[in-house]
């Protein structure tokens, strides 16, 4: 009698866990999957670290970028061509920017921001030294400058994400 109670005893033993680890599996995969979906890892699959930005973030580092792209080309050909003026003024235009947005800002990490600082910095020394240096000193400053371009798109990554905010 005492061992059939015994095996009763274990088969409901064996079905509580039975039961509990089927529970415990399915909430495992569920967190699983769930992490997949919101998860942020730190670096993108090519190994640069991810930034997470939003649609209206992304827009605004475009417009800054395509300016940037914009006055390298004036520059480099007013370099070419000597036009001291037009290095001074498409340096400096570069070095106020379009206003960095807040978002963006707040978003990003230390490094990001300190490379894009030092870029600033850059183009307002090549402003500053445009109507009387060498031009192949002009020439070795933007190319300096080129370094933090390539600086950061080397060690970062823009993914998008929804803003949470927009629900
Ligand atoms: C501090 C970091 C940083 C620096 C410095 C930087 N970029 Fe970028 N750039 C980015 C990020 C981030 C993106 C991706 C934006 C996106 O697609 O969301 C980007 C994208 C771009 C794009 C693509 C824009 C588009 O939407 O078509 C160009 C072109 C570009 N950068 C040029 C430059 C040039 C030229 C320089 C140097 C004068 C420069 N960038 C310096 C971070 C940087």
């Amino acid at each position: 009698m005492k061992s059939a109670l015994a095996i009763f005893g274990w088969i409901f033993f064996g079905l509580v866990m039975g039961v509990g680890l089927m529970r415990f599996m399915s909430t495992e995969a569920d967190l699983t999957e769930l992490a997949a979906e919101t998860a942020r890892p730190e670096r993108t699959a090519d190994g640069r670290l991810a930034l997470y930005y939003t649609a209206d973030d992304r827009a605004h580092i475009s417009g800054e970028m395509l300016g940037f792209l914009q006055g390298l080309q004036t520059i480099s050909m007013a370099v070419a061509e000597e036009d001291r003026e037009t290095i001074r003024d498409a340096a400096g235009a570069l070095r106020r920017g379009g206003g960095q947005g807040q978002a963006v800002q707040q978003k990003s990490p230390e490094g990001f921001r300190m490379i894009g600082r030092s870029l600033r910095q850059d183009f307002g020394t090549i402003s500053d030294m445009a109507m009387t240096a060498d031009m192949d000193d002009l020439q070795l400053a933007v190319s300096d400058a080129m370094g933090k371009c390539a600086a950061c798109h080397g060690s970062y990554k823009a993914v998008e994400v929804e803003d949470p905010a927009a629900d």
